[in-house]
């Protein structure tokens, strides 16, 4: 069949790399893709938000599965879209509609959704912005760290971790008041703070039965130990060595189980991915967030753990009939690590030469943001290449990403020394 993937970044090139092995693939489309889906794939100078084209482009091409990658498309009503038209009702698309991406598209949505449910997450209270005053003497009230979270899309920079007081109440005016991110946080939540490991789990469902795929940790921060700004995703590893099977059977019968049970009820279709962000505080899992799509860099290392056919899987994701599937997974390990532009998550220059990708590699080499310039692969953005390394132990994983992380270079390359390496601490200790 024909497929149309839509996004242009790191989890892209991965999935085009697994979609592409699949028999069932006869062509894919990436739009816009990056200089890594151009060797697997077509890409086209579509954006994501560009429905319109998008739709014509399935049907010029006689697309039969829409795969979408980022969040915005689908907070956006990307698939209400194309229910909308006749001639793409009967495509395919693998991602829920504007109501279930509201998981992801507001926190507050997605807070009272698990609250009404009672899957275990974080307490929460939600100010409006002609609660400013109401929200800054609540937070006096409140015990330290404390979390803010803007609603809705803030590309990953909507959360606030505040160790004082001051900080804040800043932090709260800034959001609230100064409107910090435009309407995404004209509602702030003011949030428990909880601590633990985090950890990503990912689901392909149907709205009733699901697939659970490999988990993984990612991390967020520039600097190594966890330091620093935060990032888009620094790097990623799976398996997670503290998600045994009494830790997954947690996840499953108080977090997969209940919220796809809960969409049903809400009479809230859903088809996609669903990624829940979870923090393991002291053996038991709680929902950090939601998302309506896969993680971006887990995808990178959750790709290369999938042994079985991952378009049999988005096909019968999409039309209705998971029930019936069996998708196997390796049990090696995988560590994605990502090479970042010098600069970033701070301002960065674009369009430097990239060394070494040529070369044969110890590691599957993703492109992130990269461009293709003449013969020349160029940097085209903060996150620029991930590099996954696959092995019998992680340490054996590690030092395939590694090797090939060092092969490949350009002006100004950083990377974390460090992914997985907490992990394997953790393994030795445990
Ligand atoms: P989010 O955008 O919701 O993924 O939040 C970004 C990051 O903030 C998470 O990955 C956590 O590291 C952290 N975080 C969010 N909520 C909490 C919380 N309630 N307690 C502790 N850390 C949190
Ligand atoms: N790696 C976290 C995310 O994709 O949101």
């Amino acid at each position: 069949m024909n497929i149309l993937l839509i996004g242009g970044g790191g989890r892209e090139h991965a999935l085009a790399w697994k979609i592409t092995q699949s028999p069932l693939c006869t062509r894919l489309w990436v739009a816009p893709g990056n200089a890594g889906t151009s060797q697997l794939a077509t890409n086209v100078a579509i954006g994501p938000l560009e429905f319109e084209k998008l739709g014509q482009l399935c049907i010029d091409h006689a697309i039969e599965l829409v795969v979408v990658g980022p969040e915005v498309p689908l907070v956006k009503g990307i698939r209400d879209y194309f229910e909308s038209v006749p001639a793409l009702r009967s495509v395919l698309m693998v991602g829920p509609g504007a109501a279930g991406a509201r998981l992801e598209g507001s926190k507050d949505f997605s807070k009272q959704f698990m609250l009404r449910h009672g899957i275990p997450t974080a307490a929460a209270r939600t100010f409006q912005d002609h609660q400013l005053a109401e929200a800054l003497s609540y937070l006096e009230t409140c015990r330290l760290p404390i979390v803010l979270k803007a609603d809705g899309l803030a590309a990953g920079k909507g959360v606030l971790i505040c160790s004082t007081i001051e900080e804040a109440r800043s932090g709260m005016t800034s959001m609230l008041g100064d409107k910090l991110f435009g309407d995404a946080s004209a509602r702030v939540l003011v949030e428990e703070f909880l601590s633990g490991i985090e950890l990503s789990v990912f689901v392909l469902t149907d709205g009733s039965d699901y697939v659970l795929l490999p988990e993984a940790k990612d991390y967020k921060r520039i600097g190594e130990g966890d330091t620093g700004l935060n990032t888009g995703g620094m790097g990623a590893v799976s398996p997670v060595v503290f998600a045994d099977e009494t830790f997954m059977t947690k996840i499953r019968t108080r977090i997969i189980r209940p919220t796809i049970e809960a969409l049903s009820k809400e009479g809230i279709p859903y088809k996609g991915f669903i990624f829940f962000g979870l923090i393991n505080v002291d053996g038991e899992p709680y929902v950090i967030e939601y998302n309506a799509r896969m993680g971006d860099p887990e995808t990178e290392a959750v790709m290369t753990r999938i042994k079985g056919d991952l378009v049999e899987a988005l096909v019968a994701t999409a039309g209705g009939n998971l029930g019936k599937l069996k998708l196997d997974f390796y049990s090696h390990h995988a560590v994605t690590v990502m090479m970042v532009a010098g600069g970033y998550p701070g301002d960065y220059a674009k369009g430097y030469p990239i060394n070494g990708l040529g070369q044969d590699h110890p590691a599957v080499v993703f492109h992130a943001g990269t461009r293709q310039k003449g013969t020349e692969v160029v940097t085209d953005g903060g996150r620029v290449i991930a590099v996954t390394g696959n092995g019998a132990s992680l340490e054996q994983a590690r030092q395939a990403a590694f090797q090939a992380a060092s092969a490949i270079e350009w002006d100004g390359v950083y990377f974390r020394k460090d992914i997985g390496l907490d992990l394997q601490k953790l393994s030795t200790n445990s």
